[in-house]
Formats: C-alpha cells, sequence, structure tokens
C-alpha cells in the first residue's frame, strides 16, 4: 500500500482520499501506540515488588510471550513504515528497561537470602514471668495449708460491717483512722483489710475453723517507695475449742521458718488491733545480716512482716460464734512488704510496673 507521504496533518492537499484517510488512520494508531509505550514504561519504572512472587509475576505479566511487550511486538507490525524507527526505537528501549528491572531485583532478592544464615537459632519470644507478689503469694498459701489452713476469698467493695463493724470498730472511734479508706458511699468502701473476709467466714462456718485469705485490698496512701494505695494481704485465722497464744506463735515461727528459711528467729512486740486482745507485731531475724543489724533492717537486727493476736471476744460474738466456748487467733501480713524483705527489693513500685526485666529476676 503506497501512502501520501506529505501528509502530516488534517489539513492535507492530497488527491488520493483514500490512501489519506487511511494514513490519517494509521497516525492516530500509532500515536495511541506511543501512549501505550509510555503508559507501560511508567509501571515498569515504578514497579517496586514487595518479594520474588511479585518479580516473576511482573515478568510473566510484561516480558512473557503472551505478555504486554508480545502484544505491542505484534501491534508494531502494523505501524506505518516512517513511525516504525522512532516506536521501535521506543518498544526496544522499554524491553531493555523491563528486562533490566527484572534481572536487579531477582538478584537483590538473591542476596539478601545470601546473607540470611539459615543455621543460626531463631529468636526466642520474649516469655512473660511469674508475678512476685504471686509468687509470695503461693508460698504463703502453701505452707499454711500444710497446716490444715484452706483458702477463703471474698469481695473486694465491701460494707462498713464487714470492714470494720464487726471487727469491733465502733463507729467515729479513732481506730479507724489507722487505715485510711476509700468510701464509696458512707456505708460501702473498698475493702482495707482482707479481715472482711475473715467476718465473713465466721458469720458462715461453724468452728473449727481454719482459713487463710488472700488478697488485694486499698489504702488511701500517697504512693512512694514503701507504700501504695493498693496492695495485697494474706490474713489467717483458726477458731476452735482450746486455741491459746502458744499455737499462734507456734504456727508463726513454723512460717516464718517455712518461709525464710530454717535458721529464721522472731519475735513478738505488744501492739494494738481493735479484733485482737492481746495483739502483737512479729519480727522475723533481718535476712540480709542474720540479726547482726544493718542498713536494712535499720541496725536493730529485726523486721517487722505481720500484725497477730488473739481474736477479741466480741468478735466471736459479733459474727454469732460463742466465745465462752471459743477462741482463736488472728494474722495478716502485707505481700509487696513479704516480698521486698525476702527478695531485697528497696521500691514497691518496682512491684507495680511490670517492666518483666525486673520480674525475671525473682524466681
Ligand atoms: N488486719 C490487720 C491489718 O490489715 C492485720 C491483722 C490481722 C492484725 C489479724 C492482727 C490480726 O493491718
Amino acid at each position: 500500500m503506497s501512502l501520501c507521504r506529505e501528509v502530516e496533518t488534517e489539513e492535507c492537499y492530497c488527491d488520493n482520499k483514500i490512501s489519506h484517510y487511511i494514513f490519517s488512520y494509521l497516525c492516530k494508531y500509532s500515536e495511541k501506540m506511543k501512549t501505550k509505550i509510555d503508559n507501560l514504561r511508567r509501571r515498569v519504572e515504578d514497579f517496586v515488588p514487595q518479594n520474588v512472587g511479585e518479580v516473576e509475576e511482573f515478568r510473566i505479566a510484561v516480558l512473557g510471550r503472551n505478555g504486554e511487550l508480545a502484544a505491542l511486538m505484534d501491534e508494531f507490525r502494523t505501524v506505518p513504515a516512517d513511525q516504525k524507527r522512532e516506536l521501535g526505537q521506543a518498544l526496544n528501549q522499554l524491553k531493555t528497561l523491563a528486562q533490566e528491572r527484572v534481572d536487579g531485583f531477582k538478584v537483590a532478592s538473591a542476596q539478601s537470602t545470601e546473607r540470611m544464615d539459615l543455621t543460626r537459632p531463631g529468636t526466642a519470644d520474649l516469655a512473660g514471668s511469674r508475678h512476685p507478689v504471686s509468687i509470695v503469694k503461693d508460698r504463703v498459701c502453701e505452707i499454711f495449708t500444710r497446716l490444715g489452713f484452706s483458702i477463703a476469698d471474698g469481695p473486694e467493695i465491701e460494707d462498713d460491717w464487714h470492714v470494720f463493724g464487726a471487727l469491733n470498730f465502733p463507729p467515729d472511734h479513732p481506730a479507724r483512722d489507722m487505715q485510711d479508706t476509700f468510701f464509696i458511699t458512707p456505708d460501702i468502701l473498698l475493702r482495707t483489710h482482707t479481715s472482711s473476709v475473715q467476718v465473713r467466714v465466721m458469720e458462715n462456718q461453724k468452728p473449727p475453723i481454719r482459713v487463710i485469705c488472700p488478697g488485694r485490698v486499698y489504702r488511701n496512701e500517697a504512693i512512694s517507695a514503701r507504700s501504695h494505695c493498693m496492695f495485697h494481704q494474706v490474713e489467717g485465722l483458726y477458731i476452735d475449742e482450746g486455741v491459746s497464744f502458744a499455737d499462734m506463735k507456734q504456727a508463726i515461727d513454723y512460717f516464718a521458718k517455712e518461709f525464710f528459711g530454717v535458721h529464721t528467729e522472731i519475735r513478738m512486740r505488744p501492739s494494738y488491733f481493735p479484733f485482737t486482745e492481746p495483739s502483737a507485731e512479729v519480727d522475723v531475724s533481718c535476712q540480709l545480716c542474720g540479726g547482726k543489724g544493718c542498713a536494712v533492717c535499720k541496725g536493730t537486727g529485726w523486721l517487722e512482716i505481720m500484725g497477730c493476736g488473739m481474736v477479741d471476744p466480741a468478735v466471736l460474738e459479733a459474727s454469732g460464734i460463742d466465745s465462752s466456748r471459743y477462741t482463736g487467733f488472728a494474722f495478716g501480713m502485707g505481700i509487696e512488704r513479704t516480698a521486698m524483705l525476702k527478695y531485697g527489693i528497696r521500691d514497691i513500685r518496682l512491684l507495680f510496673e511490670n517492666d518483666v526485666r525486673f520480674l525475671r529476676q525473682v524466681v
């Protein structure tokens, strides 16, 4: 087919109308092809694979036997002779570019696999660790369970009666100030000790009673290295006929030796709690200096670990237990404080931050 050479625009004065028509059609056609080549070139340039699979998909789609370049090559055959040169060059350049990019990505991914040492052991997941409070709580519970105590649980949101009233704190008595309380209403509050659980047990069970009550308690105190507004306690209660102060001393001595070690000594100092009479504070010989006196025990050789006492007859009566027949002892200790003494932790806040690097040191 011979085409009118002169015609480049619509304003063509060629006589050969048919060839002019075909020519202008082919001109537009090759314009379209140029656009197609440009578009594909842009896509090739912008292509960034996420993995080797995508490189191969790309190679098949662009350079494959039935790929986009092959289709353009087919189309190229119909391009007018005088445009073949320009379009042919553009096509060849595009083909080279696509091939280079595919090869480049393949080399890069091969190199990154080479750099990977498949014989190296994997990185272990950072496992959590048991919390010192749980460890101490379980240990205390286990020791007292061996002495025949069972575990009792109760609500953290309590009424005034179970936290104070039944435990011989008369209304407006200054002893209530011993424990700074978070009140929800004048009658409902966050328990300040787990003695409230002991009251619930006494109300619901008949002696002999032997329970320990671990749990969370709340006190409206400023947070510092030594105190927190939320902490944990384990309290114990033993009620039966003929329970004596000597029984209490024996049980606590056994606990101290089991928990802190066989050479641990205990001593009792008179104290006051509204719900026990007589009452005492229990000290254990300092774990760090063995009783000689050091910075931790402030030179005394002793560390305070719990409060205890014989249950006041008024407390037994308030829960419907015959105080002329039964006697009992009770004790209570802070779990955080005990953990701090046992593991030499200087700041109670470490037990609340839950930094696994700290937690893992306690086993
Ligand atoms: N309930 C007391 C407290 O929280 C501890 C205690 C319990 C003291 C039992 C004596 C007897 O401080």
